[in-house]
Formats: C-alpha cells, sequence, structure tokens
C-alpha cells in the first residue's frame, strides 16, 4: 500500500490565514495541519508517502518534512499545477503508484479514530469512510438504502439527500489511475474523486466503513477552530509524530 497527501489547493477560504502559507501548514494546537493526515498513514504501516502541493508553496513543504527520514518513511513530492481536481491526484501519481494499492487522504482532514487496520485490511476495489454531520451540504455524500447499502454518492448535492459525508481517505487499487485518466471534468471544472467512488460502486466493489470518532475537514474559520480542541484533548498525546 502506498500513500498520497493531497496538500495542494489555494485556500482561498481562509484569507489571509492562507496569504503566505499553505493551509494545511496551519497550525493545528502544537503541530502543523499535515501532521494529522500524516500520522494516519504511518499509523497504517505505509513507507511510501506521496505528497503533492501547490508550485508556489513546494518550497515549505520540503523544508517542514524532508525526506521522510525522521518519520521513518520515504516522501516523494510533486507538483499540481492548478487545483484542477481531487482525481487528478492519481494521474499525476501514475508512476508513484505502479501496480500497488493507494491511500489518499486529504492535507486538511482530521481523523480521531485509529484507521490502521481498516486501511491495511483493504484487499481491492474501493473504500471509503462515511460519517453523519449536520453540514453534509459542505461535502460528497452517500445516500444508503434501508439495508445501509451505499446506492450512490453527489459531489455537494443542492437538495438534501444524506447526512453522510464521505471524509477525505480514499482506498483504492491501482485501478484507479486508469479510471481518473478517463474522467471528464465536472461543470465546477474539476475531476471529481465522486466520479471515481461511483465507478467502483456501480461495479460493486465500493466498501463504505462508517467511522466512530471525530472527524474534521479544517477548511473554514470554524472547522479551524474545532480542530485546535480536538487536537488538545484527544489527538496530541496519540500521535506517533
Ligand atoms: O473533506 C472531505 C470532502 O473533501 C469530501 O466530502 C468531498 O467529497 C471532496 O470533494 C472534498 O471537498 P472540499 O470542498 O473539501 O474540496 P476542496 O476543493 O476544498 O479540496 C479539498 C482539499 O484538497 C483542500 O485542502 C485542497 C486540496 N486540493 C483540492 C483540489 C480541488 C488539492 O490539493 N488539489 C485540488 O485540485
Amino acid at each position: 500500500m502506498r500513500g498520497i497527501i493531497l496538500s495542494g489547493g489555494s485556500g482561498t477560504r481562509l484569507r489571509p490565514l492562507t496569504k503566505i502559507t499553505s493551509k494545511q501548514l496551519l497550525p493545528v494546537y502544537n503541530r502543523p495541519m499535515i501532521y494529522y493526515p500524516l500520522n494516519t498513514l504511518i499509523k497504517a504501516g505505509i513507507k511510501e508517502i506521496l505528497i503533492i502541493v501547490a508550485p508556489e508553496r513546494a518550497g515549505d513543504y520540503l523544508n517542514l518534512l524532508g525526506s521522510g527520514k525522521e518519520f521513518g518513511v520515504k516522501f516523494t513530492y510533486e507538483i499540481q499545477d492548478k487545483p484542477e481536481g481531487l482525481s487528478q491526484a492519481f494521474i499525476i501519481a501514475e508512476k508513484f503508484i505502479d501496480s500497488d494499492h493507494v491511500a489518499m487522504i486529504l492535507g486538511d482532514n482530521i481523523f480521531e479514530d485509529d484507521l490502521a487496520d481498516e486501511i491495511k485490511g483493504f484487499k481491492s476495489g474501493a473504500k471509503v469512510f462515511a460519517k453523519k454531520v449536520s453540514d453534509p451540504e459542505r461535502f460528497g455524500v452517500v445516500k444508503f438504502n434501508n439495508q445501509m447499502k451505499a446506492e450512490k454518492i453527489v459531489e455537494k448535492p443542492k437538495e438534501f439527500l444524506s447526512d453522510y459525508a464521505v471524509t477525505g481517505l480514499y482506498v483504492y487499487d491501482s485501478r484507479v489511475v486508469e479510471i481518473a485518466k478517463g474522467l471528464k471534468p465536472s461543470v465546477r471544472g474539476e475531476l471529481e474523486i465522486a466520479d471515481i467512488n461511483n465507478w467502483y460502486l456501480e461495479k460493486g466493489e465500493l466498501e463504505v466503513a462508517l467511522i466512530n470518532g471525530e472527524w474534521e475537514d479544517a477548511g473554514t474559520f470554524d472547522s479551524l477552530l474545532r480542530v485546535q480542541n480536538l487536537a488538545k484533548e484527544k489527538l496530541a498525546d496519540k500521535m506517533v509524530i
């Protein structure tokens, strides 16, 4: 299993905090934000990690994280020239993934749960992690039928569809590269992660695991404030990095 941390984008929603640095490098209690998703991958035993960054911030990431030796892993870096969608990561990562499985986590996603066993237990197809939230309009959501079987995944539906958000951790087999290459940009001009997930779902190869602990996407001022406390109260003692 290889790991990707997608840490590009321009962080416009967090201006002026992100005027001179990347959102995913902002402090979350006593660590840079990216340490939390990195911790999730490292705990799962992933040793080869690709960090995808925006061109103007690449130097900052290299200065902070270096080769990975300090963390007992190996980092590779790639530049995403423009934030053209989450799924673009798999095209950028084609050589890195090769024929391995891959777990991608977003650099602003912070999980309370230890998901090591969930990640290690992956065999093939796709696996995503969902969480019931009070503000589903902010996320990709998954609609379940009466038997809690996933029916479809929709990115930020305009009308209420489900209050189960799909979190920013995705595990795929190596087919994901070819699937991503076959995608067309959505109306908002992005290669959507929902399209990859629906590809696997339609084949009956998508597993949706529910997570119990807290989860935050630290992409807004309010969620950034919440993760400070989450990190202090529940995460700081359990980090391996
Ligand atoms: O946090 C979970 C949510 O993340 C999911 O529920 C959604 O399905 C998924 O689309 C995503 O939604 P966001 O609204 O958070 O997407 P955003 O465009 O803010 O991008 C998420 C992170 O990924 C952000 O920290 C920046 C980075 N990113 C984003 C894009 C589109 C990149 O590095 N490159 C990109 O091209």
